[in-house]
């Protein structure tokens, strides 16, 4: 199985990607959040830059045969509906030593789809079809595409397909959710179905991966069973909830491949703080996702790297942002999905949330760290 990490804006910038490689991994690519401006500005030039980047691998597979596993790829993503701009934006990054782009059909924000941007320019498939047409024929990188099912229901989705498979499209990531669904809406599993349909009717090659609402083992599993022949994955949200979400579902693939068996005592479903609502504290720790009855050592150690991964953040946002309201609220941000690796520990979460100063908020953190309840 591939596994990607979702583009998420404001929250997986390279700082997050720099700090998730050096103490989790297992990503086999990495996206950056959408770049819109075809100058790149201050924030979106940081987070391509290639010395910001050295962890990830830019350009082409230089150890392939070699034997050496590559670094994970990192893919810049390109947000607009105007050919020239992503042709511009595409050769600064070719001029930094990028080789691959992705270009962002699935932003659902108002602003943007309003305005024929991301999702919104599914609900013109001929203008899609002139601009992809171009870029296709003139951008010298590869071009993957992450997409939405439509914008107002699924009715264009067979001619978006047909509009896709025309081109050497490198890989086609689809959130099977329309614009209109935002985030919570439920999955529209009939839209992943239709596009394997068609791909093997028109013996399409383009590599398929799925995106959506893999925040656990138990839902990687159904997907899995679901759609045995999907190769791809990308995580989002599941992995801001639990970073050692890829890692528990790698082992599950890897005990799967050498038994066969499904089942492992080793591998366990992520606790959530739904789940644990009115559970003891000392029944269900939950750090990092595992249950408390884990051995006492392996659970201290994840708590070590989570304080570890939580660290380095703080510090380097605290290093490039001016002011250190900028990087609380940077860290609050991410702490409305990574809280959930924290079961049981509620109010400390509130009070990370309510903290005013980096000495209540760093104060909030050690509570939830390291207090019983
Ligand atoms: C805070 C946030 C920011 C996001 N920013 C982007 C983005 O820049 N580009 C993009 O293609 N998708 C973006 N997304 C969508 C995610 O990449 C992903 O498609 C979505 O969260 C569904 O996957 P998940 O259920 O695994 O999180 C964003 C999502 C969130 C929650």
């Amino acid at each position: 199985m591939q596994y990607e990490l979702a583009p998420m804006e404001g929250i997986t910038g390279y700082i997050y990607r720099n700090a998730y490689v050096k103490y989790f991994g297992g990503m086999d690519r990495y996206y950056t959040p959408f770049i819109a401006s075809t100058g790149l500005n201050h924030k979106e030039l940081n987070d391509v830059l290639p010395e910001h980047n050295a962890a990830f691998m830019l350009g082409e597979e230089e150890n392939a045969g070699s034997g050496e596993t590559p670094p994970p790829r990192l893919v810049p993503q390109i947000l607009t509906n105007r050919a020239e701009d992503f042709l511009a934006i595409a050769d600064r990054l070719r001029q930094m030593g990028y080789s691959h782009v992705n270009l962002n059909l699935g932003c659902p924000s108002g602003t943007v789809a309003s305005r024929g941007r991301g999702a919104g320019f599914l609900g013109v498939p001929r203008q899609l079809d002139a601009f992809l047409e171009e870029i296709y024929k003139k951008c010298p990188l590869s071009v993957s595409v992450k997409t939405r099912i439509g914008v107002a229901d699924m009715e264009d989705w067979e001619e978006l397909l047909g509009i896709y498979g025309k081109y050497p499209v490198e890989e086609v990531i689809i959130h099977p959710r329309i614009q209109r669904d935002f985030y919570k809406q439920p999955i529209r599993w009939e839209g992943v179905e239709l596009a394997l349909q068609q791909w093997e009717r028109t013996g399409s090659g383009i590599p398929i991966c799925y995106n959506g609402e893999i925040h656990s083992l138990a839902e990687y599993q159904a997907l899995r069973q679901r759609f045995p022949q999907i190769r791809r994955v990308m995580l989002g949200r599941g992995v801001l909830k639990n970073p050692f979400l890829v890692k528990q579902l790698g082992q599950w693939e890897n005990r799967l491949q050498a038994t066969g068996d499904a089942g492992d005592e080793n591998v366990r479903e992520p606790e959530t703080n739904e789940d644990n609502r009115g559970k003891q504290s000392s029944e269900y720790c939950g750090i990092g996702g595992y249950r408390e009855s884990e051995a006492g050592t392996a659970r201290e150690q994840r708590r070590k790297v989570l304080w570890a991964f939580h660290q380095e953040l703080l510090d380097g946002y605290r290093k490039i942002m001016s002011g250190d309201q900028n990087a609380l609220f940077k860290m609050k941000e991410l702490w409305a999905y990574f809280g959930e690796s924290f079961p049981g520990k509620e109010k400390a979460l509130k009070k990370i949330r309510k903290a005013v100063s980096m000495a209540q908020y760093e104060a909030a953190v050690r509570e939830v760290f390291y207090s019983k309840s």
